[in-house]
């Protein structure tokens, strides 16, 4: 049962560390400018470059458009950027759309028939196509046509146009959610996973250096840390970091400075924010430490099952904060040592 007197903070900091909050425009900029062009720079996840530099060369030397890519993984960990470099490195263009940005057939037709040999179509969010749409993007992926209904009822029939060789790349942060004859469309499917801590240091010094902010090895060390293991949300804590150590400081990012701007920020140095730690102290004071039902917890902590499923979930399950059992989520021995609770264990003996 949920109890009416449990009072929340309303007034959080803007989620610093949701990578599927969008910045600002400004700083949107600066995220496009950040991003690798090429498969060389782009850091980590070396059992998805391997085999992918090995399907472009091949596809280049049959002068061939690539198969269709599947990109998976949390917000934040590189899809959109993977898809750029695949067209950069293909040397072809590349159009970008949303599943929920294609309405109609005619959306999709559109951008299908003005494709050239071997352009990338990237449709981010494949997952929030309708199935009309989907339907239609079937025989593009498998024929390159693109078979069109024209009149209604017995007068109905279908054309059918051909298209130019293209690769489609899909986007994807709910695997679960695709049905399984789109998936089986594509011949290659990724699934990017969280960044070793070495990884997103990587990162932090190469952003370091491109926005030219002097960053000392400790304290980027320190800001990957609190990370969550994504790139996008290592950017921004280097960004905020930054302003703090130009207003505060002598605009050098020392530990010291990232510190006291991270703790400032309410982000801890596991890269816990108040929404990961209303959700652990829910678990442990109003379910006894679980297993609690996703949406029992969700109405708990006045959150969208959604976001606690997409963005706070996988992370806390990642670092071995909550478990997940068929009965529902619970919270773990380190979660409790971590916020400084006595575990379960330790207040039965107390009894
Ligand atoms: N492997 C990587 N190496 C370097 N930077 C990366 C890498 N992956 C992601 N980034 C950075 O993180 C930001 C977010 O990545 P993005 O591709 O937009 O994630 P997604 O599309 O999966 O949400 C990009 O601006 C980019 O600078
Ligand atoms: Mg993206």
């Amino acid at each position: 049962m949920i109890e009416e007197h449990y009072q929340f903070d309303d007034n959080l900091e803007p989620r610093l560390v949701d990578p599927e909050v969008r910045d600002e425009p400004e700083e949107e900029r600066i995220e496009i400018s950040l991003r690798p062009k090429q498969l060389g720079q782009f850091v980590g996840q070396a059992h998805i470059k391997e085999p992918l530099t090995i399907s472009i060369q091949a596809a280049k030397q049959r002068e061939e458009p690539l198969e269709h890519v599947l990109l998976y993984g949390n917000p934040g960990l590189g899809k959109t950027t993977l898809a750029n470099i695949i067209a950069h490195e293909m040397g072809v263009h590349i159009k970008v759309t949303a599943g929920p940005a294609l309405e109609r057939v005619g959306d999709l037709a559109a951008i299908l028939t003005n494709l050239s040999r071997g352009d990338v179509l990237f449709i981010d969010e494949i997952h929030r196509m309708n199935k009309t749409i989907e339907e239609v993007l079937y025989s593009a992926m498998e024929d390159y046509a693109l078979d069109i209904i024209v009149g209604k009822g017995p007068a109905a029939r279908t054309l059918r146009m051909p298209l130019e060789k293209f690769t489609l790349i899909g986007a994807t942060t709910k695997m679960n959610l695709l049905s399984s004859p789109l998936r089986d469309r594509f011949g290659h499917v990724y699934h990017l996973n969280f960044y070793e801590q070495s990884d997103i240091e990587e990162i932090i010094h190469r952003n370091a250096s491109l926005l030219d902010i002097p960053v000392e090895a400790e304290a980027a060390e320190m800001i990957a840390m609190r990370a969550r293991r994504t790139p996008r949300v290592a950017n921004r804590l280097l960004k905020r970091v930054r302003d703090y150590a130009q207003v505060k400081h002598n605009g050098i990012i020392t530990p010291e400075v990232t510190h006291h701007s991270l703790n400032m920020l309410n982000v801890d140095p596991h890269g816990l924010d108040e929404v990961d730690r209303k959700i652990l102290l829910a678990i442990m004071e109003k379910f006894a430490g679980g297993p609690v039902g996703l949406s029992t917890l969700a109405a708990a902590v006045a959150e969208e099952m959604d976001t606690i499923e997409t963005i706070y979930e996988p992370y806390l399950l990642q670092i071995g904060m909550i478990e997940r059992t068929s009965r529902g989520r619970k919270v773990t021995d380190l979660a409790y040592q971590h916020l400084g609770k006595p575990t379960q264990v330790t207040q039965k003996e107390l009894l």
